[in-house]
């Protein structure tokens, strides 16, 4: 990250104590704030249901926060949202291209949305397609397109007008490893673009950590920690060491382990969840043995341990106070009662 990136401009995306509640008393965000810095790639990160999209929907004018307040480019969504439309682009989480309609096509329609027309609108498309990898495909109708070509061509619409700022709401769920390393390539090189600035959703960890210069975890609505990957996963002291209990401990065995685990020297944040405990260790290797005697002498089976540098997964579950995958485990659940719901 060069220091030509930190800016003294305002910054590109500002979002403060965003509210929005959906009927039904559904809190999708509760006290968001956001800020991006312009020229800079910026990860909001969590898991299903956590209020990505609705973060996205409100800076990009699709929707209105109940409360709060929300700058991009400069122009306040609320009061202005028709300048703040010229001034980004939107890659929505689901593809807004027409299927019946070649690839071209589509790109030609959005151009003239914005106002392209003639050699100027046939160089943009052109331009745009091979940057993609599209200029193959470009005749065809995009219902024949694999799953990364499709998102390719979300982002190439997304561009045409030649935005400042770019939203790109989950770009690679549902692309398969191959494909998925592909976009992760183009974003690397669009965020190298002059002064493009990108705000990125994602549920994968290593996205984030790989093309975000920025990320805020998202947990329930609102930002839970936010700082560069690094300094993220510096926070964390040492090793994370991760055991796997025989048994699931219950409430009194849980305090005993704790108060056992605690009072060993070089170990900290012990959390004794179910089967499982985590800790953070000065040093991995040397606690192992340690924390295993102790897991011996209150006659707790220990099934498997590992030692690993902290990931942000552990950024996560310090901060969340819960596992990733089960927070995304957890939405996934809300989400089949509610669609079982709506089905009666
Ligand atoms: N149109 C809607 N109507 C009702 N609830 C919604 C709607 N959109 C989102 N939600 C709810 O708001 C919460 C946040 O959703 P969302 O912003 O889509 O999260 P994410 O993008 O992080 O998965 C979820 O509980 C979701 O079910
Ligand atoms: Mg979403």
């Amino acid at each position: 990250m060069s220091s030509t990136r930190t800016s003294t401009r305002a910054p590109a995306v500002e979002a403060h104590q965003l509210i929005k509640t959906y009927p039904g008393d559904v809190t999708a965000l509760n006290g968001m704030d956001v800020t991006v810095e312009p020229g800079t790639v910026f990860g909001l990160l969590g898991p299903n249901g956590a209020g990505k999209s609705t973060t996205v929907k409100i800076l990009t004018t699709l929707a209105r926060p109940d409360s709060g307040t929300a700058t991009v480019a400069g122009h306040d969504v609320m009061r202005h949202p028709d300048r703040v439309r010229r001034a980004i682009g939107v890659v929505a989480q689901n593809s807004g291209a027409d299927p019946t309609a070649t690839g071209r096509e589509n790109l030609q329609l959005q151009g003239r949305l914005y106002g392209l027309k003639g050699a100027a609108l046939t160089e943009r498309v052109d331009e745009l397609l091979d940057r993609f990898s599209l200029a193959d495909a470009a005749g065809r109708p995009v219902k024949g397109y694999s799953g990364g070509m499709r998102r390719r061509l979300d982002v190439a619409l997304g561009l045409v007008h030649r935005p400042e700022v770019l939203f790109l709401d989950e770009p690679t769920t549902g692309l398969d490893p191959e494909a998925r390393t592909a976009m992760w390539d183009e974003i690397g090189r669009l965020a190298g673009e002059e002064g493009l600035t990108i705000l990125l959703t994602t549920h994968y960890l290593e996205e984030a950590d790989r093309l975000a210069e920025r990320i805020a975890i998202v947990d329930r609505g609102r930002v839970v920690v936010e700082g560069t990957p690094d300094s993220l996963k510096g926070e964390l002291r040492g090793d994370a060491v991760h055991l796997e209990l025989r048994e699931a401990v219950g409430d009194a065995g849980r305090t005993l382990l704790r108060s056992t685990l605690v009072g060993l020297p070089g170990v900290h944040e012990v959390l004794v969840d179910g089967r499982r405990v985590s800790a953070r260790a000065d040093d991995g290797a040397a606690a192992m043995p340690v924390l295993l005697a102790a897991f011996e002498r209150v006659g707790v089976g220990v099934a498997a341990a590992t030692v690993a540098r902290p990931s942000l997964d552990d950024v996560y579950l310090r901060y969340a106070g819960r596992r990733y995958s089960e927070a995304d485990a957890d939405s996934a659940e809300q989400l089949a009662v509610a669609v079982a719901g709506g089905a009666r």
